[in-house]
């Protein structure tokens, strides 16, 4: 049986660790590389986090399969067993040019079942988690249960990218959802994003491409606060794929599925 406590316990340690020597990272001078084109970072703390974590894991957990951004896990192409999914820090592109909102992101699935969520927002000090079932927090105070919000009541998290020169969607579903909530934000950090949607912050948070990274730990820390998460037209998820998603507080995801978005 697996010590799902146990596991809870240590990641939390990794994290607070791991959150400690990228703070110290702020004193010295980082190595900056793009990867898919000249906007698209990534830093020697990228590499050396998420190294941090597999270390820590193999050690650990060894029967246990990582995915993580930046390639030093395993190549994992199923979602039978235990898998880490580990983005070590989400929002490269803050954490380089504005030293604050950027998160490390853990999601840990079994058989393909969200079990523990973790969203580290380490400038703030601000650790958002869940436990499959048994609900979801920030720090150590437990995240109210999300209500329904109209769409004119509500902010959502979109980037200006999806409202101009979308190739991904029709953009004028979007602009017309724009047009009609009370507020648009966008912070660069999916992980973030859905922290924020899981506490209330934002009422729902919208993105054409999203790695299973972006989104693994997020993801059950939105639906342990009572949010949904899925595809803009309101099916699953794929673990193992980049999907376009949509995650918000109940009743609003409806109305932005079916009045929006379909
Ligand atoms: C990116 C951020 C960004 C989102 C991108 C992601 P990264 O992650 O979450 O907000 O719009 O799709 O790739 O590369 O900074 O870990
Ligand atoms: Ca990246
Ligand atoms: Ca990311
Ligand atoms: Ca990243």
């Amino acid at each position: 049986m697996t010590n799902w406590a146990e596991i809870d316990g240590e990641v939390k340690r990794w994290i607070q660790e791991a959150g400690a020597l990228i703070r110290e990272s702020f004193h010295h001078s980082l190595s900056i590389q793009s990867k898919s084109n000249p906007n698209d970072l990534v830093t020697n703390m990228d590499k050396e986090t998420e190294r941090f974590f597999i270390e820590n894991i193999r050690t650990n957990y060894p029967a246990h399969a990582i995915l993580g951004e930046e390639g030093q896990g395993d190549h994992v192409q199923s979602l039978n067993g235990i898998i880490w999914i580990i983005d070590p820090i989400d929002g490269t592109m803050n954490f380089v040019h504005q030293q604050r909102n950027f998160a490390i992101s853990i999601g840990i699935y079994e058989n393909g079942k969200g079990m523990l969520g973790y969203i580290y927002d380490i400038v703030h000090d601000e650790l958002y988690h869940a436990r499959h079932g048994e609900g979801a927090w920030m720090n150590d105070v437990p995240l109210e249960k999300l209500k329904p919000v109209p769409v004119k009541k509500a902010m959502i998290g979109i980037s200006s990218t999806w409202l101009i020169n979308n190739r991904h969607f029709d953009q004028n579903k979007l602009i017309a959802l724009a047009n009609e909530v009370r507020g648009t934000r966008s912070y660069g950090s999916a992980a973030l994003e859905l922290a924020y949607v899981a506490s209330g912050r934002l009422s729902a948070y919208i993105t054409m491409r999203n790695a299973p990274w972006d989104f693994a730990g997020g993801k059950i820390i939105v639906e342990e606060a009572g949010g949904v998460v899925s595809k803009l037209d309101g099916s699953d998820v794929n673990m193992l794929t980049i999907n376009p998603l949509l995650a918000s507080a109940p009743g609003l995801h409806e109305q932005i599925v079916t009045g929006y978005l379909k």
